[in-house]
């Protein structure tokens, strides 16, 4: 069995960096072993205008340790507002990578995102037309439908009309956690694709209401039952480009997790890359891992890949990590996968 593995340097397809102290304190843990992360707009308020994601991506070298190499891909937070020239001008400049498209009161500071989809159809009319990706938050919201049937109901009902009437439009449907949008990704061309988070290959809906209320398990999508987390794993080490990691790491302070109302959100960015060889290790596909962290997002969002690589090493005793980090407005939980890690970024 193999103890180490190099690869081109991983990025992440979906993060969350906050701002402020929080911005401060976690984007460390990201470019430590990252080289760019498709960093997501749901400030409050929300990055809307390039003028707002050209700010914020300003703010965020500002906070970057020095020695860190890093490049942050901005978003567009998009709105029943959002202009399409202003979309365009962006792509042209090279200020933003995707547009992340949040229906209203899905998550975390979406109130401002979309809910009515005719709205925004200039927009995503203009993105397919310029090629530019949109990042989806594949959840319905509405109150009838079972939180853990929303995102395959979101399919049916949104992402596959939207698809249709917009031919060419490039989409990302993210943080996937189900085996119906794993099947819908692999049935369609390749202008759809998906990101995986890591939590999802780890954690199944029982992790979080068994034997007491795990709320730094809750997240959004909510993990689902097994049988999806081991579909999520399958695609995750298949090999197919369609499937790349985007951590969806979001921290929030204890104080906001541990709460009557928790806070949606699991912060991986510490251990991402130990669990994922983990993961990788147990079902057979050390070799893939590469595919999954660093090469099938660049591809898909047509960028280069990164030419530095990292070394993972497999040693005798689990790896230490902090079971918190300092969020600077108080403790962040970082995710634990429930058992011991013995990969570890050794270079
Ligand atoms: O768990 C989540 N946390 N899911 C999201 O969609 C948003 C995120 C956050 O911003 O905290
Ligand atoms: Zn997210």
């Amino acid at each position: 069995m193999s103890t180490t593995i190099t690869i081109r340097r991983p990025d992440d397809w979906h993060l969350h960096l906050r701002d402020g102290a929080m911005l401060r304190a976690v984007l460390p843990e990201t470019a430590r072993h990252f080289a760019r992360a498709i960093i997501m707009p749901n400030l409050v308020p929300p990055v809307v205008t390039g003028a707002q994601a050209m700010a914020y991506r300003d703010r965020i070298m500002a906070a970057l340790p020095e020695g860190m190499d890093f490049a942050p891909l901005m978003t567009l937070y998009l709105t029943e507002e959002t202009d399409p020239d202003d979309v365009a001008a962006c792509h042209a400049s090279g200020l933003i990578n995707a547009v992340k498209l949040y229906p209203a009161g899905a998550t975390t500071n979406s109130a401002s995102g979309v809910k009515n989809f005719d709205k925004v159809r200039p927009v995503l009319e203009r993105m397919a037309e310029i090629g530019l990706p949109l990042c989806m938050h594949g959840e319905v919201t509405d109150h009838a439908v079972d939180i853990f049937d929303r995102e395959a109901v979101f399919i049916d009902r949104v992402l596959d009309p939207i698809r249709r009437a917009t031919p060419g439009l490039r989409v990302v449907m993210e943080h996937v956690t189900t085996s119906d949008a794993v099947e819908y990704v692999r049935s369609a061309p390749e202008d759809l694709a998906a990101t995986i988070t890591t939590h999802h290959l780890i954690i199944n809906r029982n992790h979080i209401l068994v034997g007491g209320i795990k709320p730094h398990y809750y997240c959004l999508p909510v993990a689902k039952r097994e049988s999806h987390r081991l579909a999520l794993r399958a695609a995750a080490t298949s090999g197919d480009g369609r499937f790349f990691l985007g951590t969806d790491s979001a921290p929030h302070v204890d104080a906001l997790k541990e709460h009557a109302c928790g806070c949606a959100g699991c912060f991986t960015a510490t251990n991402t890359l130990s669990i994922l060889a983990h993961v990788f290790e147990e079902e057979g596909a050390l070799d893939r891992l590469e595919g999954f962290t660093s090469l099938h997002g660049p591809a898909y969002y047509r960028l280069p890949v990164n030419e530095t690589r990292i070394t993972l090493t497999r040693g005798e005793d689990p790896v230490a990590y902090p079971a918190k980090i300092d969020g600077g407005d108080g403790p962040v939980t970082v995710f634990d996968p429930g058992f011991p890690l013995y990969w570890n970024v050794t270079a």
